[in-house]
């Protein structure tokens, strides 16, 4: 099977065929996910609240992504592994986000890396694909902005639209390769996609992006909890494995399991 290159993203766009991306943090899913023909897996900085238990993606560090990143990209035989820098590890130069990047493909083994913010992050995009790395940009709701933002906000509404625009038109003349839009109106990243050449990617971002983005365990209902909008639950994974749980707890409570036919 070929492998998914940056450039066939950018065919889909051309070609107006969209393609599918789903987060991952270990072996399994990315296998299935890999096997079931999802073109993208994201080694999500979402890993801080949806794998090590934090309440927010800013905790989680370099030296913690980086195993996951490793397993992913071990475990997949097509997709293309885009891995998250989290939180800290770039934004104070660009030197500091090429190392970082570097980290990622060298030791997590990734494919490409994805960053958060607008335009201001031009010079930072152009030299980590100078130095060979391939970068996605995330602009509008960017969950490590959370705090400045002022929480979970919609971005680009009305007037607002023009900076996402401006912000994804810097990113690509920069030289990333897709950029993906959270939280944004469907007119907003219509507007955004249409501007630019590289494919879009969306996460509540309506149905015009090339491409969609969802955290798998909010796509399997892994996750308990009230969901946001934006998301589409496609099998109930919590229940599946609370149902089995609780079945292999009364089993061997009331020594049903292991039988005979488990037994040496
Ligand atoms: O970390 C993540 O999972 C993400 C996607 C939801 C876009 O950045
Ligand atoms: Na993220």
């Amino acid at each position: 099977i070929a492998k998914i290159r940056t450039h066939h993203l950018q065919q889909a766009k051309a070609h107006g065929e969209r393609f599918a991306m789903l987060t991952a943090y270990e072996q399994y899913t990315a296998e299935i996910f890999d096997q079931a023909g999802i073109e993208v897996l994201l080694v999500g900085d979402s890993a801080s609240n949806n794998v090590f238990g934090n309440e927010t993606s800013l905790p989680v560090t370099v030296d913690e992504l980086l195993p996951l990143c490793r397993a992913v990209a071990r475990s997949a035989k097509r997709a293309l592994v885009v891995a998250d820098l989290p939180f800290g590890s770039y934004e104070v130069s660009p030197q500091q986000a090429v190392a970082t990047g570097v980290r990622f493909l060298k030791e997590g083994l990734a494919h490409a890396v994805k960053i958060e913010g607008g335009k201001f992050y031009a010079e930072t995009v152009r030299a980590m694909v100078q130095a060979g790395i391939p970068v996605m940009a995330h602009i509008g709701f960017t969950p490590q902005s959370e705090h400045s933002l002022g929480g979970y906000r919609v971005q680009g509404r009305g007037d607002d639209a023009q900076r996402l625009i401006d912000d994804a038109v810097a990113l690509a003349e920069a030289g990333a390769f897709s950029v993906l839009m959270e939280m944004v109106p469907a007119e907003t990243a219509a507007a955004v996609d249409a501007a630019v050449t590289v494919p879009t990617i969306g996460i509540g971002a309506g149905n015009v992006t090339t491409g969609q983005v969802l955290v798998w365990q909010d796509m399997a209902g892994l996750r308990g909890g009230k969901m946001a909008k934006f998301v589409k639950q496609y099998a109930d994974l919590r229940a599946t494995l609370s149902d089995a749980a609780k079945a292999y707890g009364d089993d061997v409570r009331s020594g049903h399991f292991p039988g005979p036919e488990h037994s040496f």
